[in-house]
């Protein structure tokens, strides 16, 4: 027989490495207590130690049953979208500042930048993960993308100190393109380099054909809402991240 409650989780891998845990997460929303224990009862027979899952806002039933069933609310994710030609239009001065391709010699200083830059994440919410384990994740995050995960990382030079980056993934459709990390040195915020890294980034997505851009953060994460905002980039939708430790 096959293994029915398999349809309600994946194991993630790389996630369970990088923690040391066993994590899963939640692949389709439960419906009923029913399905809750078919849930739990696949979590245990698996080991899972954390349970994560990305519910819609709008599923206000589904939210309700999984927070009945010790699911708790770490991150309201929203998820903006703007154009290359919104982002790449600017009008701030940034003189000083030369954008260019990041290298494997980048990646000590951003994932420097990277490891103070995520604090209004969920893994620093949930208490249960080590904030120095966080701060890894965020440095293994730029490395990564440098090493191949995203189609290119970008970096902002001050005065030939790298001050910021941007990392872009273009989606399998080719016309759309998703803004992986972006961050800027907090000595160097306010200065348009965020601007001169999206501009440039959307420049780049432009090039290859990519009329859509989008990036997920933090509702809370105001600074990052205003930059959005100030780009052209507009909330399309909504979702609640939901950890469950067992
Ligand atoms: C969000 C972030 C990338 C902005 O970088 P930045 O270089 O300071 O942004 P810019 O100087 O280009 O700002 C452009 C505009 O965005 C808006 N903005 C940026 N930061 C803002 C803030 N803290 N408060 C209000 N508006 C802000 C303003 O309209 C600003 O224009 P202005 O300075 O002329 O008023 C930076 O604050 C950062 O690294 N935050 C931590 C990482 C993060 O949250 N990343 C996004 C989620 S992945």
């Amino acid at each position: 027989m096959s293994d029915v409650s398999s349809r309600w989780c994946d194991v993630l891998d790389w996630d369970s490495q990088f923690w040391g845990l066993t994590v899963a997460r939640l692949r389709e929303l439960p419906r009923s207590r029913e399905d809750l224990v078919a849930i739990t009862e696949w979590c245990s027979a698996r080991g899972v130690d954390l349970v994560m899952a990305l519910v819609p806002a709008s599923s206000t039933s589904a939210l309700a049953l999984l927070s009945s069933s010790h699911f708790e609310e770490m991150d309201r994710r929203l998820t903006l979208v703007g154009t290359p030609a919104a982002a790449s239009a600017s009008t701030v001065s940034t003189s000083h500042t030369v954008v260019r391709v990041a290298h494997d010699g980048d990646k000590s200083r951003l994932g420097d930048i990277a490891s103070v830059s995520h604090r209004d994440t969920r893994f620093y919410r949930d208490r249960r993960f080590p904030a120095s384990r966080a701060d890894d994740l965020y440095r293994q995050w730029i490395t990564n993308d440098i090493d191949g995960r995203a189609d290119i990382v970008l970096c902002a030079d001050v005065d030939g100190v790298v001050v910021g980056y941007i990392s872009l993934v273009i989606n399998a459709d080719r016309a759309t393109a998703t803004i992986s990390l972006i961050a800027v040195d907090p000595q160097y915020v306010r200065r348009g380099i965020a601007t001169s890294l999206v501009r440039q980034g959307a420049m780049f997505c432009a090039d290859q054909g990519v009329t859509s851009l989008s990036v997920a953060t933090q509702r809370d994460n105001q600074r990052a809402m205003a930059f959005y905002h100030s780009r052209g980039f507009r909330v399309a939708h909504e979702d609640v991240w939901l950890h469950r430790w067992t």
